[in-house]
Formats: structure tokens, C-alpha cells, sequence
């Protein structure tokens, strides 16, 4: 009888997996660990072992291990395709977080990826993109966003609207000043609580979708933050009048096996890891909110 390892491997398209094995992780160095804010940091990373080059989509994610902790799904958060090193920026929150937080420059960590699916990017060409963030949900969209930037020409208007707890909560705070200051991007950043010092938005996303400048009948949106976001995010676009099936989410389950065998990030009939994480909103609506396994 077929072990985990070689049905998770048939399992997985050829070639996808950096390894051979999705189910073995591979040795990983630390090439620098930058903290973005209080709580979040970006672990840039190369592998230890020559092999084949690594290749990913925006919106994918790796299975990050923790050697003697265990492991967490965590996204890609630079530029995709073909790729020496690859950056993941993780929110410090539970032991595997806070133990990949406390890796130093050299140190080894374990990596199986890519995983999931991507961001329907090709799709969007030809058409105006609003790109809808909460907090750490920046980060899974970072790389469409680098893509959308370096292809500029093949889309129409760029909405992001971006949404934190409060100022020292935002994410990538120095180039979305450098997005900010383009003159082809909108950028509407907000905050639930602000501090001193702050003029920017405050409030929550959702209602920043009303003022954007989008063709709401063939815009397509990339949604990624807390489900509750998602919820009102999803509301404001059928006020706008733009059809669910233009409507993208990334889903955040508790993830395991990462290949759709042992169950864990089960949503309905969906599997996170393998039908998503990205989905398009129609598939999903009646499942968010489920409580996780
Ligand atoms: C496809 C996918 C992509 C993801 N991408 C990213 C990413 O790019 N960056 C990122 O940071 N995360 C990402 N996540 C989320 C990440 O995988 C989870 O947060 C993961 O559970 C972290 O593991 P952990 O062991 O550090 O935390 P866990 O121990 O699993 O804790 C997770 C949650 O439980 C809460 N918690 C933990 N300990 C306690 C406690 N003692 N009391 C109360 N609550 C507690 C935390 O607040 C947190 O909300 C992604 C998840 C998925 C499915
Ligand atoms: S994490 Fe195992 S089935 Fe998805």
C-alpha cells in the first residue's frame, strides 16, 4: 500500500515541488530575518541544497517547519516565477511563528512548497484591479501586486485599499509609499484606531471600495484579510455592482498535510491547501465562516 509521502507525491503536479516529495522538507537558510513591525517579520530564505530552480505563482504558500516545533502554511510574500530566494513575512502569533521569528542569519529551517493555487492574474489583464488588504493579508497579495506593477501596461486602473489594526500595524509601511507615489496606482491606506501623528483614513476597508475608480462590470477584485472583512468587502462590491464570479478571496484554514489527504483544512466539499487557498467568492460564500477542524 502507496505511503502518505507517494500519494501526496502522485497527488501533486509534476515538477511542483521543488523536492520530488511535497510530504519532505527540505533544508532552508535563513538569508536574513527583517522586522517589518512590532509583531511581524520577513524570513528570506534560500535552499541549503543545489537542485532545481523554485517556481511560483502569486498567491501560493510553503509549509514552514519549525525543527523540534512543528510546522505552519505560510505565503509567498516576494516576487514570483523563477526565484533563488524566496520571503515569507509571518505575524508572530503561536509556537511555530514566534519560534521561525527567533531564527538567526545561517540558521536552517525546514520548507515543502509550493503549494495551492494563485491569483487569476492572467485573467485580469485587460481590466481594471482592485486589490482589497487587512493586515497580514497584505502579504499573500504582495507578489500580484509586483506583478500587476511590472506589467503595468496590461492592466487598467490599480485600486489597493489597505486596512490595519493602527499605524504601527502597517505592513510594508515603506513601499506603499513607493506604490502611493505612482502615478498609475490608487492607494488608500486606513486604520481601525489611530495614533498620534496620524492624518491619514480612519475606519475599515470595505467602505474605501465605494469612492475607488473601477468599471464595477468587468473589474476584478483579489480580496485577502479576516474573514469579517471579507464579508463587508464582498457586500460593498455588489453595491458597486460587480459580479461574485470577478470577486477573488485567499482562505486561511489550520493546514497539515498541505496536499489534501489528512482532512484538516476541510471547508464543505473544499480542501484549502489544494482547492485554494485562492478562490473565486461564488465557491466559498456559504462556507466562510465555518469553524475550523
Ligand atoms: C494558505 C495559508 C497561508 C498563510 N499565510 C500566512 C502568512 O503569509 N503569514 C502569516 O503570518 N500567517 C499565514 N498563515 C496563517 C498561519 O499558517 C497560522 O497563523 C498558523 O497557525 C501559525 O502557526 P503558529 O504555530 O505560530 O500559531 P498557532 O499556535 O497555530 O496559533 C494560531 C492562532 O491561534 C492563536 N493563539 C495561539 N496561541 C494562543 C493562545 N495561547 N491563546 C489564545 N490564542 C492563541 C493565535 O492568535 C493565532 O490566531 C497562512 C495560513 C494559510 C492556511
Ligand atoms: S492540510 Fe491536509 S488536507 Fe489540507
Amino acid at each position: 500500500m502507496a505511503n502518505m509521502s507517494e500519494r501526496a507525491a502522485a497527488a501533486t503536479p509534476a515538477g511542483a515541488v521543488r523536492g520530488g516529495d511535497p510530504m519532505q522538507p527540505e533544508p532552508w537558510r535563513v538569508v536574513r530575518s527583517t522586522p517589518e513591525t512590532h509583531d511581524t517579520f520577513t524570513l528570506t530564505l534560500e535552499p541549503v541544497e543545489a537542485g532545481p530552480p523554485f517556481t511560483f505563482e502569486p498567491g501560493q504558500f510553503n509549509m514552514l517547519f519549525a525543527p523540534g516545533v512543528g510546522e505552519a502554511a505560510i505565503s509567498m510574500s516576494g516576487c514570483s516565477g523563477r526565484v533563488k530566494q524566496v520571503a515569507h513575512t509571518l505575524r508572530a502569533v503561536g509556537r511555530v511563528t514566534k519560534s521561525l521569528q527567533r531564527l538567526k542569519r545561517g540558521e536552517v529551517l525546514g520548507l515543502r512548497g509550493p503549494f495551492g493555487t494563485a491569483w487569476p492574474i492572467g485573467h485580469a489583464e485587460g481590466h481594471d484591479v482592485v486589490i482589497v488588504a487587512g493586515g497580514i493579508g497584505l502579504a499573500p497579495l504582495r507578489p500580484a501586486i509586483c506583478h500587476i506593477l511590472q506589467h503595468r501596461e496590461r492592466f487598467g486602473r490599480v485600486n489597493l485599499l489597505f486596512g490595519a489594526r493602527s499605524p504601527r500595524d502597517i505592513l510594508f509601511a515603506r513601499e506603499i509609499e513607493t506604490w502611493r507615489g505612482r502615478f498609475d496606482v490608487n492607494v488608500e491606506v486606513t486604520v481601525d484606531r489611530a495614533g498620534p501623528g496620524w492624518h491619514g483614513g480612519v475606519g475599515v476597508v470595505p467602505p474605501l471600495i465605494s469612492r475607488a475608480q473601477f468599471d464595477p462590470a468587468s473589474a476584478m477584485a483579489f480580496v485577502c484579510g479576516p474573514e469579517i472583512m471579507m464579508h463587508f468587502t464582498r457586500e460593498e462590491f455588489a453595491r458597486r455592482g460587480v459580479p461574485e464570479e470577478h470577486l477573488w478571496v485567499s482562505m486561511e484554514r489550520n493546514m497539515k498535510c498541505g496536499v489534501g489527504f489528512c482532512g484538516h483544512c476541510q471547508l464543505g466539499p473544499l480542501f484549502v491547501c489544494k482547492d485554494g487557498p485562492v478562490f473565486r467568492y461564488d465557491r466559498v460564500a456559504s462556507l466562510l465562516g465555518i469553524r475550523e477542524v
